[in-house]
């Protein structure tokens, strides 16, 4: 990497889920061999990054973010030759890696959480977790009301050494994620030597998870309401689990290593917050980007997203951040889906083949707008693997496959979020799509039969079809560096229907009403759809970049 410019700034990047996006050796899961060998795919698109999501030895309760060693590679996944292998390729195909650093859990795997059910209540070992004794008779209650965001109780416990139930520990999430204890030293130090240890190893950065939970309020009080989504304060007060100031110094602390690095190592928050909270994470010596969810959380709507988009840039521009934009990831119903209801949709709650299916045309057709106007705005912006190609939410995946763990624990009324973790279709006439080997087995999660339609070698030789647009807007993007922006509203054109704005030396125009608006001036760089202008009238849920002059 030469270029160090504030590079993060206005980066895309790429995020790889493991587990679906390239099989190597054929058992049905990808793997990092598979990624390597499928890099040139993601630099031919244009981004100037990856991020990986885990791939280090988990029990995969929560699709390895039950983290067993925070240090190594699953086998499933390969081995850290393999790791090197391709931060070596990506870094020669000018693409930087970030890797996913857990530090709000780990797994009921790891070493220290198994040492510290070995060791007595009261021991140095559990004050590295959060264990209490329970409530109420013989402590049989959770020691507080917190809710597990996979649902059910946020405590589980656990059997003492002589046979008798015991103490309670606290998860989040699920009961094979217990939170670590971030008022311990020894926490703070596992995790700077992990950070080192994969800075060390030629990572540019990390993407945290859950970041703003990993400290809680003193004495973990009671807190009835159930959080989901963008976490809002109650009555100016937020929730003991969420955004406590105690988190800012760990972040602190985890700059000031990175700082020690050449070559602008970033992190990436991921804290589903209001945007004047999130802006606080991005402050100059904390984090450098944090993702914009509430933007994410938009319906189709210009003046929500147009107010979103005012809101972000303030807060961000207020502490000197970029605003990180993202639509899609591996825990919410893809864009292209979620833009085919109606209004809005619960992201995460997943969709079953009984339930009231999208409209996949419409969805797909606002989904690349909608990627017109992200890509438009000044900053950052993630890309979930598969939306390039336009990628539908699996939406009629069989009950009996499903992996989420909110499935089982929300007996059977929550699916989650395996829709959106379905392998990638790269070959649309090979078996499982080219995801695996010619001769592998069944891909982990069913991949739908019209998968071939969304398959890479089928999009690459159309020029009308979402990959050939995303790379058209991605090279316009890098050309005319319009991530640099800065943005201005064409105050004429914006309205309840249309989006309209300037950003470096391109003007975008989106519309989200119904019926066709005029097209300004100039040229059309970058359309969303072949069929986007016609007769010099933008037509209904489309969007062009058009260069000035
Ligand atoms: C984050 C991850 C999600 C995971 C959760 C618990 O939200 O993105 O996939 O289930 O954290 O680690």
């Amino acid at each position: 990497m030469t270029d160090d410019r504030d590079w993060w700034r206005t980066a895309v990047i790429y995020q790889v889920y493991p587990r679906s996006f390239a099989d190597g050796n054929g058992d049905g899961t990808g793997d990092l061999a598979g990624i390597t060998a499928r890099l040139d795919h993601v630099a031919d698109l244009g981004a100037d990054a990856i991020w990986l999501s885990p791939f280090y030895p988990s029990p995969q309760a929560d699709g390895g973010y039950d983290v067993a060693d925070y240090r190594d590679v699953d086998p499933v996944y390969g081995t850290l030759a393999d790791a090197d292998a391709l931060l070596d390729r990506a870094h020669g195909l000018g693409l930087r890696v970030i890797v996913d650093l857990v530090p709000n859990h780990c797994s009921d795997q790891h070493a220290l959480f198994r040492r510290a059910l070995a060791a007595p209540p009261g021991s140095p070992e559990r004050a590295v977790f959060h264990f209490r004794d329970g409530r109420g008779p013989g402590g049989d209650e959770p020691p507080n009301d917190w809710e597990s965001m996979f649902q059910g109780p946020a405590w589980t416990r656990v059997t003492e050494a002589d046979g008798r139930p015991g103490q309670w520990y606290l998860h989040l999430f699920a009961p094979e994620q217990p939170d670590w204890n971030w008022d311990d030293p020894r926490v703070h130090e596992e995790f700077r030597t992990t950070l080192r240890f994969w800075l060390d190893r030629g990572v540019d950065g990390f993407r945290v998870d859950v970041c703003d939970a990993i400290v809680k309020a003193p004495g973990l009080p009671d807190w009835p309401h159930a959080a989901h989504g963008v976490v809002e304060p109650v009555d100016g007060v937020m929730p003991p689990m969420w955004d406590q100031e105690g988190i800012h110094d760990v972040f602190r602390e985890w700059r000031r290593i990175l700082d020690e690095y050449d070559g602008q190592r970033i992190l990436c928050a991921e804290a589903w917050l209001p945007p004047e909270r999130v802006a606080r994470i991005v402050r100059p010596d904390e984090m450098h980007q944090a993702f914009n969810f509430a933007y994410l959380s938009l319906p189709w709507d210009a003046d929500a997203i147009r107010a979103t988009i005012d809101v972000s840039l303030a807060a961000n521009g207020a502490v000197g951040a970029p605003t990180t934009w993202v639509l899609s990831n591996h825990d919410v119903m893809r864009h292209a889906s979620r833009f085919g209801y109606d209004g809005p949709v619960e992201l995460e709650a997943g969709v079953g083949v009984d339930d009231p299916q999208p409209d996949r045309a419409l969805g797909l057709r606002r989904a690349r707008a909608a990627t017109l106007v992200m890509l438009g705005l000044p900053g950052s912006a993630y890309l979930y693997q598969g939306e390039e190609l336009g990628l539908p939410e699996a939406t009629t995946l069989p009950d009996a496959v499903r992996q989420d763990p909110v499935w089982e624990r929300s007996g059977h009324r929550i699916r989650g979020r395996d829709g959106c973790r379905v392998p990638l279709p790269w070959a649309a006439d090979e078996p499982s799509f080219g995801f695996g080997t010619p001769d592998g087995t069944a891909t982990w999660l069913p991949q739908p039969d019209d998968s071939g339609a969304f398959a890479v070698d089928r999009e690459v030789a159309d020029p009308g079809s979402t990959l050939s647009t995303y790379r058209a807007v991605l090279r316009t993007r890098r050309d005319l560096d319009v991530a640099a922006g800065p943005l201005r509203w064409d105050g004429d054109r914006t309205g309840a229907d249309v989006l309209a704005f300037s950003s470096g030396a391109v003007t975008v125009v989106a519309n989200l009403g119904p019926a066709p608006v005029a097209v300004p001036d100039g040229t059309v760089l970058v359309a969303s759809v072949p069929d986007a202008v016609v007769d010099g009238m933008l037509q209904v849920d489309a969007a062009v970049w058009i260069g000035r002059g």
